[in-house]
């Protein structure tokens, strides 16, 4: 099985020194990555700046925007029987980067920000029938109403649902939500060993659709 995991925050440049980003972590994704591997499984990880030592020995790149996270993702999905998106991309980039640093003035400063690309709608409206796509969901308030919403918007087969506040914690309890209709949930556990019960669920998952 080969799997892509994007995974960690992405920074939208202001200027040389100025960026927009978010509190994402990217340790579920590491740890989805780990899993993944230690089940045999062939696994790139795409992943945003984090302060996460890369793991040893794992195939993939590190980027910074939500465009590099893109071509990264563009480069690789062709031949993936799996899909995560568990990046927290940002959806706002500013319109310009300035060349040089901005210098304060006694004036607001005004950022316009335009949309970014939706890398997970991309992949899962452009996904071939064997793959499988799953997206992640990360919400304040209505958790599953908003997963459901993300499966059919998005065309992902699979949405992972936790709420905002395991932003960065250790701990996650994660909701599974697919196109068949199917639910299940993991009450909080370690993101690593949540991480190891996602991949064995997918690899179920994968091998009931093959029996269809
Ligand atoms: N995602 C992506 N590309 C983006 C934005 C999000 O691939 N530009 C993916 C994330 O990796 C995650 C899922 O989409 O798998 C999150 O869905 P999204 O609708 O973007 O959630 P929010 O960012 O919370 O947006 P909203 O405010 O619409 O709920």
């Amino acid at each position: 099985m080969k799997i892509l995991i994007t995974a960690g925050p992405t920074r939208e440049a202001l200027d040389p020194v100025r960026y927009l980003g978010n509190r994402s972590s990217g340790k579920m994704g590491y740890a989805l990555a780990k899993a993944a591997v230690q089940k045999g499984w062939e696994c790139y990880l795409i992943s945003g700046p984090v302060d996460l030592p890369w793991p040893e020995a794992m195939a993939g790149e590190k980027v910074e925007s939500a465009q590099e996270m893109f071509d990264a993702v563009e480069r690789q999905r062709e031949n993936q029987d799996v899909i995560v998106m568990c990046a927290a991309v940002a959806d706002y980039k500013p319109r310009e980067i300035l060349q040089n640093k901005k210098k304060k003035s006694s004036n607001n400063w005004q950022v316009e920000l335009v949309r970014t690309k939706d890398i997970l709608k991309h992949v899962g409206h452009n996904k071939k029938k064997s793959q499988l796509v799953v997206g992640f969901c990360l919400e304040t308030e209505n958790l599953l109403e908003s997963a459901k919403k993300k499966l059919d918007s998005k065309k992902a087969d699979v949405i992972l649902a936790n709420p905002a506040s395991t932003l960065d914690a250790d701990a996650v309890t994660l909701s599974w939500l697919d196109v068949s209709g199917r639910k299940q949930q993991w009450q909080e556990g370690q993101k690593e060993d949540v991480a190891v019960k996602v991949i064995e669920a997918l690899q179920n998952y994968c091998e009931s659709r093959q029996h269809v």
